[in-house]
């Protein structure tokens, strides 16, 4: 229940958008008093039945005396009559809305009635829900839950009736976004009229052929899809065609426009150039599905999914093949996009982050095919042939993708915003910025604290720095080698401690020289990537989660196979083996430039707590969250130091991992740089470690993969929050976890 917000609400129009918002008023008690009027006396007398107005009247004016919110549910071509009508009358501080699909008509509308200085109270709104009946009767009180409501309010409008508004569609369980008249009529224009009109014009096009009955009667799915929303109705259409005649003109032309590229590619058998169209079009339709499906990744994020373990005895064995690398799979890609030639990619990340970095050169204009099976295919356009996006580039949760493209961006010829999800948001890019403003770049962090969005200036001559990194970040590294690519003369870098160094490795294997001297790193501008093959090892991140599992579970057996074993990817083998884990590395071999092996680890020791060495740090980073929970299975304690970094990486890695730990009993300290942790190991007992309780991931996919672990050795339910994150990195998680013997019961909202 949410409240009185009105004393008295008029009603003028009282179909399936008006009797809806009655209901939701009368289920939530926003309004003491509800009138209505229409022109139709039944539907008054069904209002009173119904029991949504206590009053009905069919002239609006008897309707609007005393009536602190006005809401005018009527077509949009009726709304200049209405307000002339109602105008006199309304009260003094009176809020006047509107439900039309059309904003800049019904402003005119006002502006014809009251002038140019429209009342404060008047703010138009739009409910972006419907259904296929109307009326009075059609009416539900759920219409529009879950759906998007604009409302567009004008310079004019009061911050009052914007809140009060605002409050009263979030009682409906709208998504409440303000947007001003014209984007709102382009918006529309381009997502919902153009469509309609395309539809309508394709029945009628089919429907002019005299086979038209065959045609009929033979087409199939795809046109019943495609046409059904030329079953609307045509008045409503006419109307708001009409309504919205420029942006709909706009809209159509833009669709002349991509009409004839198409036509062009079919009639020159332009194969590549049509794969490359089709692709991105199915591309941009399945991230479009996301957020359609309300599994948002790639959205401003809501948690829609948890994880659910009972506890119990379990077993964890087999062979697994986690999939690829995250760090190579993003660089495959942009490489083989700024490359010559045509770049093939085996083993890629088909993971939310790989995908928002191959999305976001799609839409700079590159041909990429796949991925399927793990296989992409990148015609690169080479170093000068990316071209602009057409809006920003949505980077989803990757701050990898982020960072290396701020540096690839600087370098552009043309401008360009990045902006991310719930937790992306939140990470530092002035780490980036500032050595890419020292090279010249115009780049900016428009977020509140150096966060993102990120805004880019293109045409800018950048010019080669040494830049001494102030943390140990490859991907600060990357950033800054990239921008080197186009900058004049040396660009290098010196890093604290070594880094993971997928970077150099790969733009040597694309035939671009990289010096490294020491903790020296430097390549010269100018140069040129030539295409090649890329293999990408399974990621070692993820296969971390699988030996802690191993480590923690009694007569385990677990093989992780062909897992790249860069040196700069393996401290996490260092630091189990360090704690008495039963781990080899078998079959250690190269495939695609990069070393990789078989991780055998078997559950016959308990693990014992050790100061974990820092010269290790940043060559485990990513995989602290995993450790911390073979830390707690530990005989002793383990201390860590030297990390601070965790605390900026998906979430507040430290802090995070220390809340989740203590919910399941297990005693910890986070420290600025690192955490204290009490394991509760003991040698030869393999009972329970952890209790239950509900641990929530903070957006983060290594929280929720790594307390999926403790539900190894658990006394109590583990319920994770947030777990659709785990498709950023690791999508086969469950089903793998599942068939080694962990039992995880995926919920989703
Ligand atoms: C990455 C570098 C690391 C790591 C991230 C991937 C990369 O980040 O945590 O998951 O691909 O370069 P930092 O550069 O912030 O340490």
């Amino acid at each position: 229940m949410s409240g009185t917000l009105f004393n008295k609400v008029a009603f003028i129009g009282l179909g399936l958008i008006g009797s809806s918002l009655a209901r939701v008023m009368l289920q939530e008690h926003l309004a003491t008093t509800i009138v209505a009027s229409t022109r139709s006396k039944k539907t008054l007398q069904d209002a009173l039945e119904l029991g949504l107005i206590t009053e009905g009247f069919s002239d609006p004016v008897e309707a609007v005396k005393n009536a602190d919110l006005v809401v005018l549910a009527l077509p949009v071509r009726a709304t200049q009559k209405v307000l002339e009508m109602i105008q006199p009358y309304l009260s003094e501080n009176v809020i006047i809305t509107d439900v039309g699909s059309t904003k800049g008509n019904v402003v005119e509308a006002a502006k014809a009635v009251f002038g140019e200085t429209l009342p404060a109270g008047f703010v138009p709104g739009h409910p972006i829900a419907g259904a296929e009946h109307t009326g009075v009767h059609a009416g539900k009180v759920d219409l529009f839950a879950n759906h998007k409501v604009i409302l567009t309010p004008l310079p004019s409008s009061s911050p009052l009736a914007v809140s009060k508004l605002t409050q009263m569609w979030q009682a409906a369980k709208a998504e409440v976004i303000c947007m001003d008249v014209e984007k709102h009529d382009e918006v529309l224009a381009h997502t919902s009229h153009l469509p309609h009109l395309m539809a309508f014009n394709l029945v009628e096009q089919l429907a002019n052929r005299e086979d038209n009955l065959d045609i009929f009667r033979y087409a199939a799915g795809g046109f019943r899809d495609f046409s059904r929303i030329a079953a609307s109705d045509p008045q409503m259409w006419h109307d708001i065609f009409f309504a919205n005649k420029k942006a709909i003109l706009n809209a159509v032309d833009g669709f002349e426009h991509q009409l004839k590229i198409l036509r062009q590619l079919i009639e020159d058998e332009n194969s590549q150039a049509l794969m490359g169209l089709l692709g991105h079009a199915q591309a941009a339709r399945q991230h479009f599905n996301h957020m359609l499906a309300k599994k948002p990744l790639m959205e401003k994020n809501k948690v829609t999914q948890q994880f659910t373990i009972l506890p119990g005895n379990k077993t964890f064995k087999g062979k697994f093949t986690v999939p690829g690398d995250k760090s190579v799979s993003h660089r495959s890609i942009m490489f083989g996009a700024i490359a010559e030639g045509t770049t093939h990619v085996t083993g890629f990340l088909e993971g939310e982050d790989a995908l928002a970095t191959l999305q976001a050169f799609r839409t700079m204009g590159v041909s990429i095919e796949g991925p399927k099976n793990g296989e992409v295919t990148i015609h690169g356009v080479g170093m000068h042939g990316l071209k602009a996006p057409t809006g920003a580039l949505y980077m989803g949760n990757s701050g990898t993708s982020m960072r290396l493209l701020s540096g690839l961006l600087s370098a552009q010829a043309f401008d360009s915003v990045m902006t991310g999800d719930a937790s992306l948001s939140k990470r530092p890019m002035e780490r980036i910025a500032k050595p890419l403003r020292e090279m010249g770049a115009q780049i900016q962090t428009t977020g509140e604290k150096g966060t993102p969005p990120v805004s880019i200036t293109g045409e800018q001559k950048l010019q080669g720095i040494h830049y001494d990194l102030p943390m140990a970040s490859a991907q600060v590294k990357s950033g800054i080698l990239l921008a080197g690519l186009w900058a004049a003369g040396e660009t290098s870098v010196t890093e604290p401690e070594p880094t993971r160094d997928h970077t150099e490795r790969m733009l040597r294997a694309f035939g671009y020289d990289v010096k490294t001297e020491g903790n020296r790193i430097s390549l010269q501008g100018g140069g040129k990537l030539t295409a090649t093959a890329i293999q990408v090892p399974s990621d070692i991140s993820s296969a971390a989660f699988f030996m802690v599992g191993a480590a923690i579970t009694e007569g385990s057996d677990v093989v992780l196979e062909a897992v790249g074993v860069n040196p700069t990817r393996t401290g996490v083998i260092e630091i189990l083996k360090q704690m008495g884990a039963d781990l080899t590395v078998e079959n250690e071999r190269i495939a695609g430039g990069e070393p990789i092996a078989d991780i055998h680890i078997k559950g016959t020791r308990t693990l014992k707590g050790i100061h974990m060495p820092e010269d290790q740090v940043p060559l485990a980073i990513d995989e602290f969250p995993a450790l911390f929970i073979a830390a707690a299975c530990a005989e002793g304690q383990t201390i860590l130091t030297g990390a601070a970094e965790l605390r900026v990486k998906e979430s507040d890695r430290i802090q995070v991992m220390a809340d989740g730990l203590k919910i399941l009993g297990v005693e910890c300290t986070p420290t600025d740089d690192g955490i204290i942790i009490e394991g509760k190991g003991k040698a030869g007992d393999w009972s329970a470690i952890f209790g239950g309780g509900e641990i929530e991931s903070h957006h983060d996919h290594r929280i929720a993969m790594s307390f999926s672990m403790a539900g190894l050795r658990n006394t109590g339910e583990i319920v994770i929050t947030g777990t659709e994150t785990v498709a950023t990195s690791f999508p086969t998680f469950t089903q793998l976890a599942n068939q080694a013997g962990l039992s995880i019961h995926v919920n989703e909202d």
